[in-house]
């Protein structure tokens, strides 16, 4: 179905019970609906919002057009969780009805102060040409939940050099000053980050542009974010418009980090490392993170990417948020593993050591489409070790490893219905060693591969049928010892 401008503009507002009941009804039928991860209750979900600790609970936002699965006008949809495991849906948070956001609530971040959580987003909107003006606005928390939005944007003038995309703000605190990142274009359509300060998040001065050395690195930089981390900055972010080099860059659009020095809040300089993609796998894009009350740096992302179509689309949804990650840095390196609190969704488990050689095999109770996997492989003489899972007789996705050229492959050539086929049905990244973890968790339409202990991670969605359950693990050429163990996973309360 072609959305028309209207209909992807429509608020839902104006939609009655009935048509809103036969959508969710149409979505509640879909095979493909997930257990454990965030979901939109119908329509479309794209990039987390306003992650946050606050009031003793984890608050988890996100982009939201709730009429279909387009990108239409986008509203803040609010998820809380005691746990970071199980998500209270707590309904819409933020709707784009003022002057300043008509067409948008636009992505943002969240910050403690004064006692009340504090939401900093983009509005969007378009004059009657259908140009785009973007501003920076505020809406404000208190602890009963209510949000209410500041009357007035708190940026309201794109500064000379760059275009209207302008958007993203991520906050945060550093002494008693208050910083921003913002996504941004160069009138020369490069992408880049400019930083603001303020004293109290609703007078904000433009410091000028993050000094990188990615001068011209893609068209637009989305979502970025500033944090520091065991004494490192890094700054996280989601370039559009970078060319496929080697295995990297596969996907249509990028999200990566830089990790540095810590980002000299005068001189605007940032000195950094290579570009590193924090995923290597088909669908993650536009990942936030937050600190929280333990002190840990938490990461979520959104399982989707702009402008491609998905097996979803014709049940009325589309998209998931990942897991939470916490990151760390080890060896100048960015490592992710998914929050220890996620072992709460564990239940009963299976455990089998065995030696492969050069063989397929099935074990009882190894099947499923919800569980958790981990598998270790050791004294490797095979060429070539993996799984094979969400199987059956014509379908299956593969995780695998080539121990000659010390590369991890993910490939969903036979998942089912494999959406975004033009940008390949496989995705490769060097991993070094001689023994490999694989830790995964599979819902029933997705995939996330967490390798040793969460040096790279490979994300994905996959579309196979219900009755594609067998995992199989394999070694080529060789032996290798086999020890693995799966959990059957509960649903998300
Ligand atoms: C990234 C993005 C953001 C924007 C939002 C709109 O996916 O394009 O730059 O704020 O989505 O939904």
């Amino acid at each position: 179905m072609e959305w028309t401008r209207k209909q992807r503009y429509r608020r839902i507002e104006e939609a009655t019970k009935e048509e809103l009941n036969a959508l969710k009804e149409k979505v509640n039928k879909s095979i493909w609906r997930q257990k454990f991860h965030i979901q939109p209750v119908t329509g479309l979900l794209n990039d987390p919002n306003g992650f946050s600790y606050f009031n003793g609970e984890y608050h988890l936002f996100y982009q939201w057009f709730p009429l279909g699965p387009v990108h239409g006008l986008k509203y803040w949809y609010h998820t809380k969780s005691k746990d970071l495991v199980n998500w209270q849906n707590v309904g819409i948070g933020i709707k784009p009805n003022d002057y300043f956001d008509s067409h948008g609530a636009y992505s943002g971040s969240a910050i403690c102060h004064d006692g009340k959580l504090h939401l900093m987003y983009t509005g969007n909107t378009r004059d009657e040409n259908w140009v785009r003006h973007p501003y920076q606005c505020l809406a404000v928390m208190n602890e009963n939940g209510r949000i209410e939005k500041l009357q007035e944007p708190v940026i309201k003038e794109v500064p000379k050099g760059y275009t209207d995309h302008y958007r993203d703000p991520k906050v945060w605190k550093e002494n008693d000053t208050f910083y921003a990142v913002i996504g941004a274009q160069r009138e020369n359509k490069t992408g880049c980050i400019v930083l603001y300060s303020s004293p109290d998040l609703k007078n904000w001065t433009f410091e000028g542009e993050v000094q990188t050395n990615l001068k011209e690195f893609g068209f637009m930089w989305e979502c970025p974010d500033y944090f520091e981390l065991d004494g490192k900055g890094v700054l996280i972010f989601s370039p559009q418009g970078l060319e496929p080099k080697g295995d990297q860059f596969q996907n249509i659009y990028q999200s990566g980090y830089l990790l540095g020095n810590t980002l000299d809040l005068k001189t605007k300089v940032f000195e950094h490392g290579e570009f590193v993609e924090l995923d290597r796998g088909f669908d993650f894009y536009a990942p936030q993170t937050t600190i929280d009350h333990k002190g840990r740096r938490l990461l979520v992302g959104w399982m989707g990417l702009p402008e491609i179509e998905y097996p979803t689309d014709k049940d009325g949804w589309a998209h998931c948020l990942t897991l939470p990650r916490e990151l760390t840095v080890q060896n100048g390196k960015l490592i992710q593993c998914p929050v220890k609190e996620l072992e709460t969704l564990r239940q009963d488990s299976v455990n089998v050591k065995d030696i492969l050689d050069d063989e397929k095999k099935m074990y009882e109770g190894f099947n499923g489409t919800t569980y958790e996997l981990i598998c270790e492989f050791t004294n490797m003489e095979a060429d070539e070790v993996g799984i094979e899972f969400r199987s059956c007789k014509d379908e299956k996705t593969v995780i695998s490893y080539n121990r000659k050229e010390q590369k991890v492959t993910l490939d969903r050539t036979h998942s089912g219905e494999v959406p975004a086929k033009e940008y390949g049905t496989t995705r490769t990244c060097s991993v070094e060693g001689d023994t490999l973890k694989l830790h995964l968790f599979v819902d029933t339409s997705s995939v996330e591969i967490f390798i040793n202990d969460g040096v790279e991670v490979f994300t994905s969605r996959i579309f196979p049928r219900p009755e594609s359950t067998d995992i199989r693990f394999f070694a080529r050429n060789g032996k290798v010892t086999l020890d693995t163990t799966k959990y059957n996973l509960s649903t998300m309360n």
